[in-house]
């Protein structure tokens, strides 16, 4: 098959593959952005205690081999928490579903680093927001964090990298830096180096975690626009 140009190209190959996927899981057409539509926030309330108070859902997707990445997105996930009015799910990257994305105000990715860049199965799940799932996430709020086993082995690049994705797919994104927080820039992400088995991660990791957290979930609460809204 012959292209005029890559973007054509691009279009009609998603629209090959789309057509042959089936239904269910699968979406059965080239997402746009009324498909992160969701009904008014008091009718999609779900259900237990917590979530009857929450105004926003926050969703912390990790991928995670050797378990480093799953405590940092514990701490990430405790700092989403002490927002009040905010849920939060937390989910290994091969758990989470359609709904699970459409019902995030606020998303946080966190990969370890693999090479300099984001995990296979990471930069997969990204991979299948358009056609796999079928999700525009366009309006929702992000931040991501990473891990890795150098001081310079490419922590940062990933990060950026995560964000820039969701950049890509019309997500405002945002750092760590909290306003009451002493430094106030330097950090895209939150990120830690692989601690040595018995030890966790230190002080400042492990605040910055946080702060990454509960400044995605504050800002959720603040700018969350509900694509289409
Ligand atoms: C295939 C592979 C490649 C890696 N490449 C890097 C790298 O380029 N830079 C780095 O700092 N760490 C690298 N690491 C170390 C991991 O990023 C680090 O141990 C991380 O904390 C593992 O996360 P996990 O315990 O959540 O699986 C690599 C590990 C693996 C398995």
């Amino acid at each position: 098959m012959k292209c005029r140009s890559p973007l054509v190209c691009w279009i009609v190959a998603a629209a090959v593959v789309a057509a042959a996927a089936p239904s269910g899981v699968f979406a059965s057409r080239v997402p746009t952005p009324r498909d992160g539509v969701r009904p008014p926030l008091t009718a999609t309330l779900i259900q237990g205690a917590a979530a009857a108070q929450a105004e926003a859902n926050v969703l912390v997707v990790y991928y995670s081999q050797s378990g480093n990445t799953e405590r940092l997105a514990e701490v990430v996930a405790e700092g989403a928490q002490r927002v009040d009015g905010v849920s939060v799910t937390l989910k290994a990257v091969a758990d989470v579903t359609r709904e699970d994305l459409v019902e995030a105000d606020g998303l946080i990715l966190g990969s370890p680093t693999y090479y300099a860049n984001i995990a296979g199965p990471m930069k997969s799940f990204i991979d299948d927001w358009a056609l796999r799932y079928g999700v525009y996430l366009g309006g929702k709020v992000g931040g991501a964090f990473a891990t890795g086993g150098g001081d310079t082995g490419g922590k940062e690049h990933v990060v950026v990298s995560l964000l820039l994705a969701m950049m890509n797919n019309g997500m405002a994104v945002a750092g760590p830096t909290h306003e009451e927080a002493e430094v106030k820039f330097g950090y895209p992400g939150a990120s830690a180096l692989t601690p040595a088995p018995g030890s966790g991660f230190s002080d400042a990791e492990t605040e910055n975690a946080r702060l990454l957290g509960e400044r995605i979930a504050r800002l959720v609460l603040r700018i969350s626009t509900r694509v289409g809204g």
